[in-house]
């Protein structure tokens, strides 16, 4: 390959924020026997990449600074290794790459063939980048936490989707919709048109009394919760809860695995189950059929070029996203 050098954002210690962003030129990396090499077209950022920076997971990721963030990516194969077998230079492909390594934010990503997937023509980069981690934990929130076929074919449920305005939250009311469930969500004010647009059966504005209770404006009780914010008690979800309802928590903490404990311990039927999402292959290619077949939406909050990388950090940072927030290394700089 003719470029050897590629441009990348990375940074080289805990708790920068995007002033540690670094704008750095360095070489392309080059795929193991079992990796595909893929030209970044484009890379979306979830809030666990800022959270790794800011130290959640310190000592553990990243495993060396200097350190290149975001491991969901969409773009080009252009070169691969000895032993892959179902990807070729040209085919357009989603991927996930590993917490380890990272590596999103530049303009060559290195992938396991087995987290990478074919990327249908009718899905954007943009589109597919926005999938793997945000979509996969939505998908398996809602299919193996709360139980729901995607097919129709199980009873339908009340779900409640908090936080749906954001990366997780837009994926989960459309599959919950498409479960044929009745979903009640919450979000801003801003969004609660756009919810509505997904699918969503009623929703509540958090920042109201009513939103803040969690109470189905219809008086539903809800099965499933897939809980994508963070700093509501138990008490508040419990009286909301059937019987054998259960809390799907996405930002599982200490705390977190406190009341999964307790629950279990008193023999409480309603649950809090912390969730975190395990990426696979076959998981990515389902979803980027969904989206294909116009079943799925990834909602595009903004995109900004790798040059500006340091302004999509600042906006997951803030934690006001509406659906993904994308990078795309093909605009280096406009
Ligand atoms: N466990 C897993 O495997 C897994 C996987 C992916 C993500 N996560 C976690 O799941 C959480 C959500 O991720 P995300 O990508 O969806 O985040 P995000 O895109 O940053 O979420 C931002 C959105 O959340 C809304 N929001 C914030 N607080 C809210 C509240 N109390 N009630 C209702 N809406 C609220 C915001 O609305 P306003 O702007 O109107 O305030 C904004 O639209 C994060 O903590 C992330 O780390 C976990």
């Amino acid at each position: 390959m003719a470029i050897k050098l590629m441009h990348a954002v990375q940074y080289d210690s805990y708790d920068g924020g995007p002033s540690g962003l670094k704008h750095v030129e360095v070489h392309i990396p080059t795929p193991k026997a079992n990796e595909v090499l893929i030209k970044v077209e484009a890379s979306s950022i979830n809030p666990v990449d800022w959270k790794i920076q800011d130290g959640l997971l310190r000592y553990l990721l990243p495993r060396k600074f200097p350190f290149t963030p975001c491991t969901d990516v969409a773009g080009e194969v252009v070169d691969f290794g000895s032993q892959v077998k179902d990807f070729k230079v040209g085919d357009k492909v989603i991927a996930k790459l590993n917490n380890q390594d990272g590596g999103g934010l530049a303009e060559f990503a290195v992938a396991s063939e087995s987290l990478t997937t074919l990327r249908p023509s009718e899905v954007s980069a943009a589109e597919g980048a926005g999938l793997p981690v945000a979509g996969l934990a939505a998908h398996d929130a809602i299919t193996k936490m709360a139980g729901i076929k995607l097919d129709r074919t199980g009873e339908p449920k009340n779900i409640l989707v908090t936080a749906a305005s954001g990366g997780v939250g837009v994926y989960a009311v459309q599959l919950a919709k498409l479960g044929n469930n009745h979903v009640t969500a919450t979000c801003g004010a801003r969004n609660i048109e756009l919810i509505k647009s997904l699918g969503a059966d009623e929703v509540l504005d958090y920042k109201t009394p009513e939103g803040a209770s969690l109470k189905s404006p219809s008086g539903r009780k809800y099965d499933a919760v897939i809980h994508c914010t963070a700093g509501i008690p138990w008490s508040t979800f419990e009286p909301n809860l059937t019987e054998n309802g259960i809390v799907v928590d996405l930002t599982p903490g200490p705390s977190s695995l406190m009341k999964y404990a307790l629950k279990k311990l008193t023999f409480s039927k309603k649950l809090w189950v912390p969730f975190i999402v395990t990426i696979k292959r076959e998981g990515l290619e389902h979803l980027a059929e969904l989206v294909k077949d116009g079943k799925l939406k990834t909602i595009i909050d903004s995109k900004f070029p790798l040059g500006k990388a340091e302004y999509a950090w600042s906006k997951i940072i803030d934690g006001h996203a509406t659906g993904k927030i994308i990078v795309e290394p093909s605009r280096v700089l406009f």
